[in-house]
């Protein structure tokens, strides 16, 4: 993003500080591709509070994706700095970061069930017991509506129940903080609304935090 397109602190009169009601900090944020040649962002400054639901807004190509990228440590930033609870997180490894990171496209496995689609992160990351797992899978099931569906495969859903096992799996993980990239694109505009509400309700809910990213489309 460049920088009259970056996001800009909720109160710009405030000074930038260390401040115990921001929970993500970042500050100076730039990254390029190609030997600099693509600047992908440039000068992003965000302050995040604790609860916040934050949406980056702009065209396509202005970094977006990339800044959420980065944040979940999947890409370095060429400068600038990201700050979670006081702790900078910059050059942490994703899995050292905890946060929830879920994809513009769809990325389920096919061959696995709903439930071993949701409980993939546990698997591989924890090591609570099977019980543990379940308990989280069903809760995250139950709260998002997918409990009769657990046996199915991705391919016997819709695309808004796909999207839904996508959030699950990344809410079993109960992350810090989700990061969402355009999670709703790949739906009708019916299942759009849909998806957003329920994502508002359990997002109040959950009292985790959650950062997303749209892309403005133009009128024609
Ligand atoms: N791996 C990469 N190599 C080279 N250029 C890249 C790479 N990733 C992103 N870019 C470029 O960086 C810029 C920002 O890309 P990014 O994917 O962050 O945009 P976006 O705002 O998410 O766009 P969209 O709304 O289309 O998803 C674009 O010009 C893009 O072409
Ligand atoms: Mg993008």
């Amino acid at each position: 993003m460049t920088t009259n397109q970056s996001p800009q602190p909720r109160d710009q009169s405030e000074e930038r500080s260390s401040d115990a009601d921001e929970y993500i900090q970042i500050t100076n944020l730039r990254k390029t591709f190609s030997k600099g040649t693509i600047v992908a962002c440039d000068d992003v400054d965000l302050d995040i509070g604790p609860e916040d639901f934050v949406v980056l807004l702009g065209p396509s190509g202005c970094g977006k994706t990339t800044t959420l990228r980065m944040i979940a440590g999947l890409e370095t930033p060429d400068s600038g700095t990201i700050t979670i609870d006081g702790r900078e997180i910059t050059d942490l490894k994703p899995k050292d970061r905890n946060l929830a990171y879920v994809f513009q496209n769809i990325t389920l496995y096919p061959h696995k069930t709903v439930r071993k689609n949701i409980q993939f992160g546990l698997d591989m990351k924890t090591d609570l017991t099977n019980e543990a797992k379940q308990e989280r899978v069903e809760h995250a099931a139950d709260l998002l509506g997918l409990s009769d569906l657990l046996d199915r495969k991705p391919k016997a859903l819709s695309g808004g129940q796909q999207q839904r096992v996508s959030l699950g799996r990344a809410m079993v993980m109960e992350p810090d903080a989700f990061l969402l990239d355009e999670p709703f694109s790949a739906l009708d505009a019916k299942l759009r609304d849909q998806m957003r509400v329920e994502v508002k309700n359990f997002s109040a809910n959950s009292k985790r935090r959650w950062f997303s990213s749209l892309t403005t489309k133009r009128k024609r």
